[in-house]
């Protein structure tokens, strides 16, 4: 992962541009598409994604998961989430969360934000676009629930020598995925998943209601238990009331 660099001092989303590069077929698996400024960076739900230039890493791998069916593309979120978070880890004392679908959070608050886009072929995935935000060196947010290493450690932190290691713990994950340990992949992925088991408010369309994250079955879908019984729902159809 990341022999193949793609650096852009400017460019509008890194995902677009991978995904571009993947459909002229110019795409070499473990490509790392990268900025120092990104202007029009996207996130889930159609917002958008917002990053200080040159204090953040702004990326987007290409990879091949040519192994996987469509219905199993949520496995590759689960490796990539745990990959993050053992980075994360490995820079800070403190516990690290994976709000589903692949949010980190350290100390509630957000430090990272992936938008996983596929190209499903037939049944199959042809390639995946994992665009990564990481803050790293940002010192000041417009909203109050995100965060950056810096804030957390006081350090200020080499982007490359963060991105190299970023990479170094996707890849241990990536090949997990290669190999097929799915099982292994779902602990993991539940061990460290936020507000499991919490009672909490959640927000589905405009009805809100309380419940616990009991897990993420096998399409990704978030699995509540209510006093109603067990509800699943997409990644549009819930989310958390503070
Ligand atoms: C989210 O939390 O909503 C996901 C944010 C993903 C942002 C990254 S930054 C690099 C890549 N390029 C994009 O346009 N988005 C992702």
């Amino acid at each position: 992962m990341g022999k193949n660099l793609v650096f852009m001092p400017e460019c509008h989303s890194t995902n677009t541009h991978a995904l571009q590069l993947c459909q002229q077929k110019q795409s070499v698996e473990g490509t790392v598409v990268i900025t120092n400024n990104q202007t029009a960076g996207r996130g889930q739900r159609g917002n958008t994604w917002e990053a200080e230039p040159g204090t953040n890493l702004t990326f987007s791998l290409i990879l091949k998961p040519t192994f996987l069916l469509a219905s199993e593309q949520f496995m590759l979120n689960r490796a990539v989430s745990l990959g993050i978070a053992d980075f994360l880890r490995s820079q800070l004392p403190k516990a690290v969360k994976i709000k589903w679908p692949n949010d980190m959070l350290v100390q509630e608050k957000k430090i990272c934000g992936v938008l996983i886009e596929n190209v499903i072929q037939g049944s199959g995935l042809s390639a995946a676009v994992v665009g990564i935000g990481l803050n790293i060196n940002q010192h000041r947010f417009s909203n109050a629930r995100a965060t950056s290493l810096h804030l957390q450690t006081g350090i200020l932190y080499d982007l490359s020598t963060m991105l190299d290691e970023l990479l170094h713990c996707l890849e241990v994950y990536w090949l997990m995925l290669r190999e097929g340990r799915h099982e292994t992949l779902n602990e993991l992925y539940l061990e460290q998943l936020y507000a499991k088991e919490e009672t909490r408010l959640f927000k589905a369309g405009t009805e809100v209601f309380e419940g616990a994250i009991t897990g993420v079955d096998a399409v990704g879908r978030l699995v509540i238990n209510t006093a109603f019984g067990e509800r699943v729902f997409g990644m549009k159809e819930v989310e958390f009331v503070y």
